[in-house]
């Protein structure tokens, strides 16, 4: 395993799902609360970590948000991203779309501009710093209404350049994509990539994922793990070329396990199956660690780790000319390793 576990850490590698309010680790939550003047009940990291319990998404989604409250100035938000981008570069991460959530802050008093530019100044200063490159995707909270949604859209607007696409997440439970049929409509008319969260293991996961590819059209599906349940839907994902991006930490703390074994079905059915980190200050593990979760689980050999990172470059919203590139970054690895 050492040997594997060097060859994964160097791995040129590509992250499509990673939500930034979710890199926001305990000792930069008790110091931004001390800058902020945020009263938290805890003493100290131990104990903030200590309170996360949960085991599923909603009761992982109540600790998430709660702990956005000490997110509040424009340099909070590059503090929270610089230091995720700082992380993903020390894993070889060399690409990153990564989302946010901009109605958690718009709500409780925080506007749109400190959010992004905080977020944007972040993603310039780390390219600068080291090299790594970063895009940005907002995320609709699918446990409130299509109107405060389609009224976020309409926010994005004149930040368009700064956003390559937007993406749905939050509670799924009885919070179906047709729901949203009219925002993504919209996003898609003013130039956005489209994609949504179909969580593992909800009440209507496959009718969701049908519902995703069919009624609304995306162009990727974060998680997307229940389309195994139906062959016709994973015929379906391959026909339209649809990356899915899976998240073996996160699913063990929301659901009955890592779904190792579903990648490795994904992988050996030829659909485009990436791994990432979900939400990395809470389910514990950046891309390494979640690359080494799969090859343990199902003994992924070289060959397998490379196609997932593979898949990962092929699936992001780069023109061609780029994502060869990173491929080409990819293979000399290989080929030098
Ligand atoms: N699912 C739904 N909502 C989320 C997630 C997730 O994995 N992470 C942060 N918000
Ligand atoms: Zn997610």
């Amino acid at each position: 395993m050492s040997k594997l576990r060097s060859f994964i850490e160097e791995l040129p590698k590509c992250e499509l799902h990673v939500h930034i309010e979710g890199t926001l680790e305990p000792k930069m939550k008790l110091q931004l609360a001390k800058r902020n003047k945020v009263e938290l009940p805890y003493k100290n990291e131990k104990a903030v970590r200590d309170a996360y319990e949960f085991d599923d998404l909603s009761s992982f989604l109540t600790v998430y948000y709660e702990g956005m409250s000490v997110l509040l100035t424009e340099q909070d938000f590059f503090d929270l991203t610089y230091a995720y981008l700082k992380k993903a570069h020390s894993q070889n991460v060399l690409y990153t779309e990564m989302f946010f959530d901009p109605q958690a802050h718009t709500a409780r008093g925080v506007s749109f501009d400190t959010v992004i530019r905080g977020i944007r100044r972040a993603q310039m200063q780390a390219e600068i710093s080291f090299g790594i490159r970063s895009q940005l995707i907002m995320c609709f909270l699918r446990d409130w209404s299509a109107e405060f949604a389609m009224s976020t859209l309409l926010q994005s607007i004149p930040y368009k350049e700064w956003i390559i696409g937007v993406g749905l997440d939050s509670d799924e439970r009885n919070n179906p994509p047709i729901k949203f049929v009219e925002v993504f409509k919209r996003a898609r008319e003013e130039g956005y990539f489209l994609t949504m969260h179909c969580d593992v293991d909800q009440k209507d996961s496959v009718n969701n994922i049908w519902q995703t590819v069919k009624d609304i059209g995306v162009d990727r599906i974060d998680h997307g793990v229940n389309s195994l349940e139906d062959m016709k839907l994973c015929e379906e994902i391959k026909e339209q070329s649809l990356t899915l991006t899976v998240c073996p930490i996160s699913n063990s703390f929301v659901s009955d396990g890592s779904k190792s074994e579903a990648i490795l079905s994904m992988l050996e059915n030829g659909m485009r199956v990436t791994v990432n980190s979900d939400d990395p200050a809470y389910f514990p593990g950046y891309m390494t660690e979640n690359l080494i979760c799969v090859q343990k689980d199902v003994q992924l050999g070289k060959r397998e780790l490379v196609q997932l990172a593979e898949n990962a470059f092929e699936g992001t919203w780069l023109p061609r000319s780029t994502k060869d590139r990173f491929i080409e970054d990819l293979k000399n690895y290989v080929t030098k390793y």
